[in-house]
This record gives C-alpha cells, structure tokens and sequence, in this order.
C-alpha cells in the first residue's frame, strides 16, 4: 500500500452485523465498473463486508453470500453482476484468467475481491480499496483508501 493512498474514510465496528450494515451503506456509493479490493488477514471480516456490499447492491441477499476460498469467483445478480472472488490461493493474474475470469472485466460489473494484495490487476475500472483489521474481540477497523486510476492494484515487485 503506498503512502500516496488517500483515506477516504475510517471507521471501527463492534459487530459482524455493524461490518455489514457499513458494507450495505458504503454500497450506494459504488457505480458499475468498479474494483472493490478487500485486504486484511483471515477473519479481518472481508467475506463479512462483502455480505454487506453485496446486498447493499441488491444483487443477493446477505445469507447468499458465502465465501469463494474454494470456489474462486461467486457471481450475484443479473442484469448488473456483482462478482466476489478470492485470490488466496491464485498465484498470479495469468492463473486468474485462466480459472474462468477471463471475462470479468469485458462488461461494466462490481468485482470485489479478497486478498487482492496478492498480485497486481490489470483493470481498466476505478478502483477503490478497503482495508480490515483486528482491534480486538469482535472490533475490526475499516479504512477506506483511494486508488489513483493510474496506479496498479497491487504491488509491482
Ligand atoms: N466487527 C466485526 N466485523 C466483521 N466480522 C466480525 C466482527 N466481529 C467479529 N467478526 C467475526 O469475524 C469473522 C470474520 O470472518 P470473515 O468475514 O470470513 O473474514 P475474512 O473473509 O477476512 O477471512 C466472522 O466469524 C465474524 O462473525
Ligand atoms: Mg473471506
């Protein structure tokens, strides 16, 4: 992440239900194309926000929403697609369009993805990215950042 990021918004919750209840309101502001990028460590609450995005999005509701850790991309939604992948276990971009996401990006969607730190995206959409971390118990911090359109969504190296 580089220092050059804006903060767009910070907020700490004390519920998973709280992190959704963020996730549903944050979702009004998100307009088709557009690259949610979800970082934190396991359990930071990623899948839990998205719940809350999803759903804020109307394109499933918040109990249909469920993790993609082995199924790699969940697709909500049907006129406007909502997609929820999780890059924890792709090693790169190449294997990303090669596990049927090929073409996630050839239609203006919402592609929120987990552990997006992983590998630089190449997206033409704007991007915005949302950190999560432990604050301990059932506290978890949210940092909204902006993404500049012309940086890569993750680390170059
Ligand atoms: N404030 C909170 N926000 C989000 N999740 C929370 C919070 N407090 C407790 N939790 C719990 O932490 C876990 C988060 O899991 P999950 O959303 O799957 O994380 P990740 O996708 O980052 O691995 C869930 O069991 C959830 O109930
Ligand atoms: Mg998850």
């Amino acid at each position: 992440m580089s220092d050059s990021e804006k903060i767009l918004a910070s907020v700490t919750t004390a519920s998973a239900e709280e992190t959704a209840a963020w996730g549903r309101a944050f979702a009004k502001t998100l307009s088709a194309p557009a690259l949610v990028l979800l970082t934190g460590d396991l359990g930071s609450g990623k899948t839990t926000l998205t719940k809350g995005l999803v759903s804020g999005l109307g394109a499933a509701s918040e109990d249909e929403v469920t993790s993609p850790t082995f199924t790699l991309v969940h697709v909500y939604g049907k006129a406007r697609k909502v997609f929820h992948a999780d890059l924890y276990r792709i090693d790169s971009f190449h294997d990303f369009e090669t596990l049927g996401m090929e073409d996630m990006f050839d239609t203006p969607a919402i592609a929120i993805l987990e552990w997006s730190e992983r590998f630089p995206l190449i997206a033409p959409w704007p991007q915005v990215r949302i950190r999560l971390e432990h604050q301990g118990q059932d506290h978890r911090r949210i940092t909204v950042y902006e993404v500049a359109s012309s940086t890569p969504s993750g680390p170059t190296s």
